[in-house]
């Protein structure tokens, strides 16, 4: 296998050269490689160093980063668990069964004199992770990641640090596939994205709770092409209780743009639009809790912005959209409402400021330039665009 070295963060690592003619990602190269995924990798990066400062701060112990365990589960060429080992100076394990993968994971770790921290694995993952607990367990699969979460939830102590790039079922653009996975049904409208990311958490939150573990969810964020989310494990079976409190069902009118978010997993949703009258559909069960602690997205930003790392501008601004939105489910889009009522549409910003000056929360959203959050209900939001107070 041809290889070249490229740069990540302050981490040399080595990655398949693709064939002639060949974009990203290049499914046909033996090893697994898309550069697309960096800003992925730099975000991730942070965010585990953020974490690993709160292991090392609250430890009673005295732990350093090198007592913590780390494991890519699904590495690839490493770069990942390597970057992780590197920058942060955890011990890590890279897994991937594949033995191309395998050995140049072996010369990643040369490349990076990594032997004291790091060691290279040959396994299915889902046997590792049955094998082991670690500290920190990271899931980077292609597509689902469903197939590895029972193992995952079991071996992990601390984090877990999951990457889905099979939005279309999450989303519900592919409804059955989802319903398979996630063993829950999305709605495909204009919260699609979020309703992704609420899907994925809630069976995470499950999955946690057969292993008596609780989940508390410290950052998630959505792009068009994949979901990555990061949440701290706690064990018990009170705590798994609390967090099962969170989960519940969207209840959403199409016609009008109503809808209700319903905690519970047994519970009783009117089928009838309380504004419209007309047919409610139901998305669920789902994740109605937090998408991110404030305080952690703080924490991942100072480390953002100290690290040398090449999408450190979008990063930052990903991350500081995530700690500002207001963290109730679920997002407007601005043009849809604008289409139902006739009217056009406002900068998202006029807009923010109308509402908050009507006196509702509301902010701008991660998820896409164009949605919103806010406290107030439909009628009222259709209320303050149609007054035209917006400037
Ligand atoms: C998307 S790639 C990982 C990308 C990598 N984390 C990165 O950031 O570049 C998924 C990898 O999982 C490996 N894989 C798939 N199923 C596996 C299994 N059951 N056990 C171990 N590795 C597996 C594949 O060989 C592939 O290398
Ligand atoms: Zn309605």
């Amino acid at each position: 296998m041809n290889t070249i070295t490229i740069t990540e963060g302050t981490t040399g690592v080595l990655v398949p050269v693709p064939p002639e003619g060949v974009s990203f990602p290049p499914s046909a190269a033996p090893v697994f490689y898309n550069p697309e995924m960096e800003l992925n990798r730099d975000i991730n990066v942070a965010a585990t160093a953020a974490f690993v400062n709160r292991l090392v701060l609250n430890s009673h112990r005295d732990i350093q980063p090198i007592d913590i365990t780390y494991v890519d589960a699904l590495s690839a060429s490493g770069i990942r668990g390597i970057r992780v080992a590197n920058e942060l100076g955890v011990s890590a394990v890279l897994n991937d069964w594949n033995e191309d993968s395998y050995n140049l994971i072996v010369k990643n770790i040369e490349l990076n004199k990594l032997f004291e921290t790091t060691t290279a694995s040959h396994k299915d993952a889902n046997v590792l992770l049955h094998e082991k607990r670690f500290n920190i367990v990271d899931l980077d699969p292609f597509g689902t990641p469903a197939p590895f979460l029972d193992s995952a939830a079991r071996s992990a102590v601390d984090l877990l640090e999951v990457t889905a790039t099979d939005t279309a079922p999450l989303c519900g653009a592919h409804l059955n596939s989802g319903i398979r996975k996630y063993s829950a049904v999305p709605l495909n409208n204009e919260y699609h994205s979020e309703m992704g990311v609420r899907i994925l958490l809630g069976k995470i939150a499950r999955e946690l709770a057969k292993h008596e573990k609780a989940m508390i969810p410290l950052l998630s964020h959505a792009t068009r092409h994949y979901v990555r989310i990061y949440v701290q494990v706690k064990k018990g079976a009170k705590h798994a209780d609390r967090t099962l409190k969170n989960m519940g069902f969207m209840s959403n009118c199409q016609d009008c743009g109503f809808r209700k978010p319903v905690f519970g997993l047994a519970v009783h949703i009117d089928k009838e639009c309380p504004i419209c009258g007309n047919t409610t559909g139901i998305a669920g069960p789902l994740w109605l809790g937090q998408l991110h602690e404030a305080k952690f997205c703080d924490e991942v930003l100072l480390e953002l912005e100290k690290r040398l790392l090449n999408t450190q501008e979008k990063a930052i601004k990903i991350i500081t959209l995530c700690r500002d939105e207001l963290d109730i489910p679920m997002l407007y889009d601005q043009n849809i409402i604008c289409k139902r009522l006739g009217i056009s549409a406002s900068t998202i910003y006029s807009l923010i400021s109308a509402l908050k000056k009507h006196g509702y929360k509301a902010s701008r959203t991660h998820f896409d330039g164009i949605s919103f959050k806010t406290n107030a209900e439909i009628t009222d939001i259709e209320r303050i665009m149609i007054s035209g107070r917006l400037g």
